[in-house]
């Protein structure tokens, strides 16, 4: 028997999590999935073994702008084990717009927009000889002379973004108020480009069985990205099976697909046989997407006492021309801070480089180390403390939608975390603490990041067996969602987590929102809170118990009259489904998590090297599911954070828009030396508006923010500014103060 539960998300509710003793929910469980992941027994998409498997391998423009004439095939296929050289300029020639499901497919043209652009696959019977092949594939080329390049060039190129109005926002008269301040900033700040970096290369493994495509693809949204791939290949999504289990990260770069992904199952059709694409690390770099380079302008206004009156958040971002996505820098500026004159505007640059999309928070993760550096020159301006002006500016209630907020304690953060840091050990002026050679800092920002409740779907069986088996196409990209979704079903059926079975990231399953913008957990939880919710009723139903008087515990059900094994009760399959949709909730209040972060570093007043010697993140998000996992979150969203604020910085020649450090080499990520003691402390909170979990989004809050508490560390040690991110020694070294 199955019985489905819908709920929309039209009204705060309870939540039965808080009836359970002794949960799981809440728990730092370590991951489910662990063992087989330390014991190499999770298959990522690379490693499905398949009988009679070809290998492909991607061929990339070597220019920026122009046309292809010709692509002299024969020269690849005299190369020793290859078999065809697949090209579609229908289908792969550019990387589709991420999740642009509705959106008319890339047409039947050879052009090309950016260097190493995806134009042709080289398929052999090893990998070696496709990369050879490729190797040797000659193409001729049409270059033209008019590529966007150099974006200070192309600046005055700009447009308007028109086309999404909801993100741009004006009340009041912010120039005219910024401009008659008693105390203001107005700033540019510059961002580069960046790639999300993820470990697992971006792969799939395709192969057919009549009409039907099977494919083993490396992504973070099974349900969207299976609706692309039957888009960009002209199927029903019926006829397209996508399989993602395990998924080594993705940041964004996997939320939507990818070139190789349509090559592999377009290759596999022509050849009838199974093809793996793998792209490498270079092809990820060039080939796949990166967060916009932003310049922003922000305006502060202030009274002498520093309460603000204007804030003012300007943005041009790029990206290729015909794109929709632009990277929404101020989502957090629009209730931040409180202030009546406000705007909110963005112009986008057109540019010939790669895709621009989604990185682990777009938005906030670049838009605050703008706006925290900001606030915190203009707590100096004002001559208070920087988390006193916070405090001043906190609002009640979202001062650009005039609506309030689900939940917020942004003030309760900042105060745990001074305690916690020793925030009282900070010198107000600037260089004036010294170890040695070493100049010391310590900084503060907020955090913020938007939460969401997406569409999501679940399905939970309970067999007589007493396993209990949950599916949803959801993904587990790293998060420990394998690990969540057992907790919530191990609560609400009173089993242990020993007998559940949780199976993910297979379009054969009920569909989910997928992992992305934070929801991943609370959607797909919410689905599996539902379905299990379905459970208990016909449990109950089934042993005449009111719903009310129901209790599950240890593999029993118990009421008033006594308690009954679920072995004893369960004589056949017990299915739940459950679904869940954001509703009225989620437009009369705004949902966000916060939070707070604090860094100290150590600058060396001789060579200007920058160490992070300490860094302090403090979060409230609602219900933790999961303690560790959670957690784990944190840190990796604030050494995401450290990245952006020293280290990130994808280069695009300014001849051709290659990215000239297209690898882990010379893209400089943070690894362990650069990595300080980093403490995560998780304040507790329940919002009984955003989801019957009561949960709010973690993945991205850890990087929201982070950065800034950095780049305000560094100028407390130094008396240094330095508006044109990443932060490195060379921009410090002419300024440093005289030993
Ligand atoms: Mo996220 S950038 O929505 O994976």
């Amino acid at each position: 028997m199955s019985t489905t539960e819908k709920l929309v998300m039209d009204h705060p509710m309870d939540s039965l999590l808080d009836l359970v003793s002794e949960a799981q929910v809440g728990q730092g469980v370590s991951r489910i999935d662990g063992p087989l992941k330390v014991s190499g027994q999770a298959t990522y998409t690379a490693e499905y073994p398949m009988d009679g498997l070809l290998y492909g391998y991607l061929v990339s423009a070597t220019i920026g702008k122009g046309k292809i004439k010709t692509i002299h095939d024969k020269t690849a296929l005299v190369v020793h084990g290859v078999v065809a050289v697949i090209t579609d300029f229908k289908r792969f020639l550019r990387n589709p717009q991420q999740g642009g499901v509705n959106l008319a497919p890339i047409q039947g043209v050879k052009e090309i927009a950016y260097f190493g652009q995806p134009i042709a696959l080289v398929v052999a019977e090893s990998y070696e000889a496709a990369r050879a092949g490729a190797a040797a594939l000659k193409v001729d080329y049409e270059r033209a002379d008019d590529g966007a390049f150099d974006l200070i060039k192309e600046l005055k190129n700009r447009k308007p973004i028109d086309w999404i109005t909801d993100k741009s926002e004006i009340s009041g008269d912010p120039e005219e108020s910024l401009l008659t301040a008693d105390i203001k900033v107005d700033r540019v700040y510059i961002t580069p480009s960046q790639n999300s970096a993820a470990m697992e290369l971006h792969a799939s493994v395709a192969y057919w069985e009549g009409h039907d495509l099977i494919i083993y693809s490396s992504l973070q949204m099974v349900a969207s990205c299976r609706a692309s791939l039957a888009h960009a290949l002209g199927l029903n999504p019926k006829h397209v099976r996508l399989i993602s289990r395990f998924v080594g990260g993705g940041f964004g770069s996997k939320l939507g697909i990818s070139s190789e992904s349509v090559a592999a199952a377009i290759a596999a059709k022509q050849l009838k046989r199974p093809v793996k694409v793998v792209m490498t690390r270079p092809q990820v770099f060039e080939s796949t997407v990166r967060r916009s380079n932003t310049r922003q302008r922000i305006g502060l206004g202030a009274d002498a006492n520093g309460k603000i009156h204007t804030i003012i958040h300007n943005s041009i971002v790029t990206n290729l021309s015909g794109e929709l996505f632009f990277e929404p820098t101020a989502l957090a500026t629009h209730f931040l801070y409180q202030g009546k004159n406000r705007e909110v505007k963005y112009e986008m640059v057109r540019m010939n480089q790669v895709l621009a999309g989604s990185m682990r928070a777009p938005g906030e993760a670049v838009g605050l180390l703008a706006l925290e550096c900001a606030i915190d020159e203009l707590a100096e301006l004002v001559k208070i403390d920087p988390i006193e002006l916070r405090k001043l500016n906190e609002p009640e209630r979202d001062p650009s939608k005039d609506i309030p907020f689900s939940s917020r304690h942004l003030i309760e953060a900042l105060e745990t975390g001074a305690n916690h840091f020793g925030w009282k050990m900070r010198s107000s002026i600037p260089a004036n603490r010294r170890e040695g050679q070493w100049l010391i800092g310590m900084g503060v920002a907020s955090a913020a990041r938007s939460n969401s409740l997406k569409p999501s779907e679940a399905r939970v069986t309970l067999t007589p067996e007493i396993k209990v088996i949950v599916e949803t196409d959801m993904t587990d990209i790293g998060t420990g969602t394998y690990t969540v979704l057992a907790q919530i079903t191990a609560d609400l059926l009173g089993v242990p987590l020993s007998v559940i079975e949780v199976r993910l990231g297979d379009s054969d399953f009920p569909p989910s929102a997928g992992s992305g913008g934070s929801w991943g957990a609370s959607s797909s939880g919410s689905s599996v809170y539902l379905a299990c919710k379905k459970i208990r009723e016909q449990l109950a139903a089934q042993s005449n118990i009111p719903i009310e008087e129901l209790d599950l515990k240890d593999g029993h059900i118990s009421s008033l009259n006594g308690s009954k094994s679920l072995k004893e009760l369960v004589t056949k399959d017990i299915v739940g489904i459950g679904k869940i949709d954001a509703g009225k909730t989620s437009k009369k209040y705004t949902q966000a998590s916060f939070g707070a972060h604090f860094a100290e570093v150590a600058v060396n007043a001789v060579t200007g090297e920058i160490r992070v010697k300490r860094m302090l993140g403090i979060f409230t998000a609602g219900r933790i599911l999961n303690e560790k996992t959670a957690r784990s979150q944190c840190y990796g969203g604030m050494v995401f954070g450290l990245g952006a604020a020293l280290m990130e910085n994808l280069q695009h020649d300014s001849r051709d828009g290659r990215i000239t450090n297209h690898n882990l080499a010379e893209y400089h990520i943070p690894t362990n030396a650069d990595v300080p003691d980093i403490e995560v402390i998780l304040l507790p909170e329940t919002d009984r508006l955003t989801n019957p979990l009561h949960a709010k989004g973690i993945g991205e809050l850890g990087i929201a923010g982070a950065g800034a508490a950095i780049a305000n560390a560094v100028y407390n040690a130094t008396g240094i500014r330095v508006y044109d991110y990443p932060i490195t020694l060379d921009k410090l070294l002419d300024r440093l103060p005289s030993l």
